[in-house]
């Protein structure tokens, strides 16, 4: 089977077939997890929390991002491979382009996640024009959790979603390829969909999106305290490879997530 490309990203949209994607870390979780059919790989810096064990994204480098996304790669060979640009690794444009370009040419990735609002316009649009994919990830950014205060929804209040609303239009016409939406009321979730033309892929953000991710660890049911929208797919399961396939299977008919999984405005 050939590799998951944008452009089969963006006929699923179309199509209203919903986008499978999870985190992994390592070669044997990249194999297992594109073995299970889904559409993207992650390698999330959230591997500092559930790999390294830090409270926050924030400690997670460069160089770390590099390594593991260079274990996935060696495992996933039908899923696209998506890393994350860790904290201030993306503070400018020229310093962007050389980052993303290290993930891609030493860790194999085929596009770069980057934790966005209308402030990081320039660095995606250089990023855009120099051929690089990127995924604009907009809500919940975890790397700005000291700023954010904790792990709480975003977008509540006509303020804010509507602020929300022009930044996912502003990194789109920037050229954004695809748009992550974490912790976000359903409803405002589905209204930033509708006026966009790129895939939306949810996290905590209700099942009128295009896609849907989570941790690998979450769907595993190796996390001490999961996030409410996260869900244990191991349970009911007798292994670990169908474990992930009920993911798959779940999100593509769309009995995942359900209303227990999702927040109101
Ligand atoms: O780092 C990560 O795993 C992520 C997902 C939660 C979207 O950014
Ligand atoms: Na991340």
């Amino acid at each position: 089977q050939s590799r998951i490309t944008v452009t089969r990203l963006q006929e699923m949209r179309r199509s209203r077939t919903p986008i499978a994607c999870l985190t992994a870390y390592d070669a044997v979780f990249g194999r297992l997890v594109d073995e299970a059919g889904m559409d993207v790989v992650l390698v999330g810096d959230s591997l500092g929390m559930v790999v390294q064990g830090h409270e926050t994204t924030v400690p997670v480098t460069l160089e770390q991002m590099i390594y593991h996304t260079s274990l996935v790669a060696r495992g996933c060979r039908r899923a696209l491979l998506m890393a994350d640009m860790p904290f201030m690794s993306y503070t400018d444009p020229s310093q962007a382009l050389a980052n993303a370009a290290r993930l891609m040419q030493e860790g194999g990735a085929q596009m770069v996640k980057l934790e966005g609002d209308g402030g990081q316009v320039q660095v995606v649009s250089a990023l855009a024009r120099h051929g690089i994919p990127v995924c604009a990830h907009l809500g919940l950014r975890p790397q700005s959790i000291h700023k954010l205060g904790g792990y709480r929804v975003q977008g509540r209040g006509a303020h804010a979603g509507e602020r929300m609303m022009r930044d996912a239009v502003a990194l789109q016409d920037a050229g954004a390829d695809i748009l992550l939406l974490e912790c976000v009321p359903a409803v405002l979730a589905a209204e930033i969909r509708g006026i966009v033309d790129i895939p939306v892929i949810g996290i905590g953000a209700g099942s009128d999106c295009d896609g849907q991710i989570l941790v690998l660890h979450d769907v595993l049911g190796l996390t001490a305290k999961p996030p409410r929208f996260a869900r244990n797919f191991l349970q009911g399961s007798d292994d670990i490879p169908a474990a992930l396939a009920a993911y798959v299977s779940a999100v593509r008919e769309r009995r995942f997530p359900g209303p227990e999984h999702t927040f109101q405005n």
